[in-house]
Order: C-alpha cells, then structure tokens, then sequence
C-alpha cells in the first residue's frame, strides 16, 4: 500500500518505520525542513532504542523516504495518516487542534481518487468529524473517508509495541475505509492481534479513556505507598498481592514520584475539559490529575526529610532526569518539580541522566550536570534515584558511598532492596516502604 504520514516526530516517525517495515511503502513528512534534512542524512531526531536500525533498513530497501513535500506524495496515497502534534492549548487546557486542522487543509487540496485520511495524534472526540468538515468544505469534489486510529506505543518500547499490539483500534463511519485499514495492518491481522473496528467518536475516546485509566491506577498505588508508609506496610508487597488478581492485573501498579511525559499529562486534562464541557464531569480523573500534580514537589520534601530536615547549602545528587527510562523525553518529567523545590530549599544541585542531560539544561538552572552516577554523588548529601534507568540498578553501593558526604540514598522508584542498601552504610529511604 502506498501510505503517508504527515508529522516526523514521535508517533508518526515510529509508525512510518513500522509500516515501512511491514512492506508498504511509506512517505513521512514534516514541515520543520531540518528534521527532514537529518533523517535524508541517515539521522534520527528522537532518541528510542531500535528505531535507527528499522529506519535505515527501510530507507535502504526503497520503502521509506521523508520530504518536506505534503502535496506530491498525498496525491499518489491511498491512506494518509495525521501525526502531527496536539499540545495542551495555553489558557485552557483543551489540546490544541490547530495542527491536525491544518493538516487536513492541506491533504484536502492535494487528495486525488478515493483516499482514507486517517488521525493518529490523539484528538478529541469529534475531530474526525472536523476534519471531515474541513475537508469537505476545502475541496467539494474530494473522495475520502475519515477514520480514527489512535495509537498506544510506550516511549522506550515503542517498536515493540507496535509489533506486538494488544490491541489495534479504528473507528469508521463510512465502510469503505475498512478494507484499507485491515490491509495496512494485515502482517498484525494475520498474526491474530484483535483489530477492534468501532465508530469513530468511540474510537477516539477509547485511547482517553485507556490513557486516563492507567494514570488513575497509577495515582491510586501511589496513594496506597504514603498509606504504607504512615502504617507500617510495604507496598511493593500490596502491588503483587492486589496484582495477582487477574480483575486487577500487575502492570502500571508501580508506585514512584507521580506519572510524568508527553501522553499522561496531556491526555488526563484534555478528557477532564472535555468531560466538564459535556456537562459529564469525570471526578475519578480531576482528583488523578490533581493528586499527581502536588506529588512531584511532595517528593521533595520526602528526601529533605530524609536529609534530617535541612538542605541548606548541601548537595543533592539526582540520578535520572528524564520521565522514564531509555527516552530523552524530559516532558512533565517529575525530576524538574524536585530539583526546583529542592533548589528552593536552598539545596544546590548535581544531576546525571544517560540520555536526557540535552533535554533538560533549558528546563533547569543552576544544575551541575555530571558524567555518572559516581560523579554525581561526589559531595552529595543524599543521592535520589529519580528514573529507574537500568545503569541505576546495580550500582556499587559501597563507592557511592565513599564518595558522598553523608550516607543516604533516596529511591523513589524502589529499584533497591532497603536490607542491600542499609548493608553497604547507607540509609535508605524508599516509597512506601516504612523504614
Ligand atoms: C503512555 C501509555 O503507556 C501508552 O500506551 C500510550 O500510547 C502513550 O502514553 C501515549 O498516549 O502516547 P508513555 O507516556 O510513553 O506511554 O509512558 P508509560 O510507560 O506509560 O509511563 C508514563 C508515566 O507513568 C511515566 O512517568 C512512568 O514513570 C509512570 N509510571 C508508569 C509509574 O509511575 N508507575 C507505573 O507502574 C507505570
């Protein structure tokens, strides 16, 4: 099939290669021409494991190719996929549709025979009917149908989520636009991933209302730590013993500093406003969104605490920036409300990331930024490990030390066994742990 993606960044770079990989043949395109120029030039914009590989070996076998170009390729197109970026609107909260409406413009002008032009940002639900509008209304004589499909690709794992999906979904209203969706995904289809077909307004609110679950089930173990915490439980222990039934399921229940990155944030506040102006308000979801909110700099004061209760002129060493591992993503990552709280208590802060060190210095001031975990600690009154990056998990505990002022290691993303860590002469302080 011949399929174009408009938008290079994350969803659209990802799912392009995919595709590529699948055996279509696919265009990516993007107007910001020095993205366009870097991946002509064999380079990758984004930092996700794998991608690289798959992109060379697509661009190499002739199926994949990126261009600044929309018109040209969108003519020759029989699906058109939008993955452009729908960011939180400034003022209100509402995700900012300006981007997938141009784009609809544009595909509309240049769509030539029956084309699916299909919205995989993640969009409100009703936008597949805007879009349809607009492309109605910019060119009367267009012969297309609009479908939604949205994605649930993790950063970090992206690659092998679109391979392996739990599930794919699409949302049609007019038939003839399933054939080509069950062709783009027939290599999927065939290994029996479940393509779930549906409208398209439940389609849309499907990847909300997945997103704003698994932020709310994350919320509600964090929650279940500071209890664990004021009670003496471990909640390590309540995750696995809750985990194990099935009607609850053991992923997402991770307890940790509060849910950062670009989906998350961005997805829960965009269904609360939608909600609110349905006059349907989604409570579960407000209360997420705003527990999460005070949790990060919360986080804060639990390793102040655990520094005897002044931080005033010592160092903090932070291991891990980014909101999760194996990204460079350093959106709403929980490391910024930390370091800036800390850095109001008077703490004067060393960070180190593997990959996320680019990202933040924009985000940040006054952060010294070091070449490891060891390096970062040298002088700290406390470590924090803030990302659970696996070149966190097997540090040698005995030369953090040694190269610390005082002895504490702050884990909020319980990596480390208290008993391992207490041994080595540090004092530990986890989440959810009583100490
Ligand atoms: C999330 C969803 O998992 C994807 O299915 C979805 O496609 C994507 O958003 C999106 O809408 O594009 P992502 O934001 O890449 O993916 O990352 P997650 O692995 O879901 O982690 C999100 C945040 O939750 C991170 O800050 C992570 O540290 C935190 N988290 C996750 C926890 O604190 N505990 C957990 O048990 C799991």
């Amino acid at each position: 099939m011949r399929i174009v993606m408009i938008g290079s960044g994350y969803v659209g770079l990802v799912s392009g290669a995919c595709f590529a990989d699948f055996g279509h043949d696919v265009v990516c395109v993007d107007k910001d021409a020095a993205k366009i120029e870097k991946l002509n030039a064999g380079g990758i914009p984004i930092f996700e494991p794998g991608l690289d590989a798959l992109v060379a070996k697509n661009v190499a076998a002739g199926r994949l190719s990126f261009t600044t170009d929309l018109a040209g390729p969108v003519g020759e197109a029989e699906v058109v996929f939008i993955g452009v970026g729908t960011p939180t609107r400034r003022g209100d909260g509402h995700a900012d549709l300006s981007y997938v409406h141009g784009a609809a413009r544009e595909i509309a002008a240049a769509i030539r025979g029956f084309t699916v032009i299909v919205t995989k940002s993640t969009v409100p639900v009703g936008t597949g009917d805007e879009v349809e509008r607009i492309i109605r209304e910019t060119n009367p004589q267009a012969d297309f149908a609009v479908a939604s499909n949205p994605e649930f690709l993790r950063e970090g794992a992206a690659i092998e989520d679109f391979k392996r999906p739990d599930r794919i979904v699409v949302g049609i209203e007019d038939e003839r636009a399933r054939a080509p969706m069950e062709q783009v995904y027939r290599p999927l289809y065939l290994n029996k991933s479940p393509i779930l077909f549906t409208r398209r307004r439940t389609s849309e609110l499907i990847k909300y209302a997945a997103n704003a679950f698994l932020a709310m089930k994350i919320t509600f173990i964090n929650e279940i730590a500071d209890l664990c915490e004021k009670v003496g439980a471990d909640v390590q222990e309540v995750s696995r013993g809750i985990g194990l039934d099935n009607r609850i399921g053991s992923k997402f229940l991770h307890a940790g500093p509060g849910y950062g990155g670009s989906c998350f944030p961005k997805d829960t506040l965009a269904l609360v406003k939608t909600a609110q102006d349905h006059d349907s308000p989604l409570r579960l979801i407000e209360t997420t969104v705003a527990i999460n909110d005070t949790r990060k700099r919360a986080m804060a004061r639990k390793v102040i605490a655990a520094m005897g209760g002044d931080v005033r002129g010592r160092t903090v060493a932070i291991l891990g920036l980014t909101f999760k591992p194996n990204t460079d993503d350093m959106r709403e990552a929980p490391s910024i409300s930390i370091i800036q709280a800390l850095q109001d208590a008077g703490a004067t802060i060393r960070a180190y990331d593997p990959e996320g060190i680019d990202a933040a210095r924009p985000l940040l001031d006054e952060v010294t930024y070091a070449t490891s975990a060891y390096d970062a600690a040298q002088g700290a009154a406390a470590t924090v490990i803030v990302t659970e990056w696996d070149a966190f998990r097997a540090l040698d505990l005995g030369r953090l030390r040694d190269v610390m002022a005082a002895p504490v290691l702050v884990d909020l993303r319980n990596i480390y066994v208290p008993a391992d860590v207490e041994a080595a002469g540090l004092r530990y302080a986890g989440i959810g742990r009583a100490s």
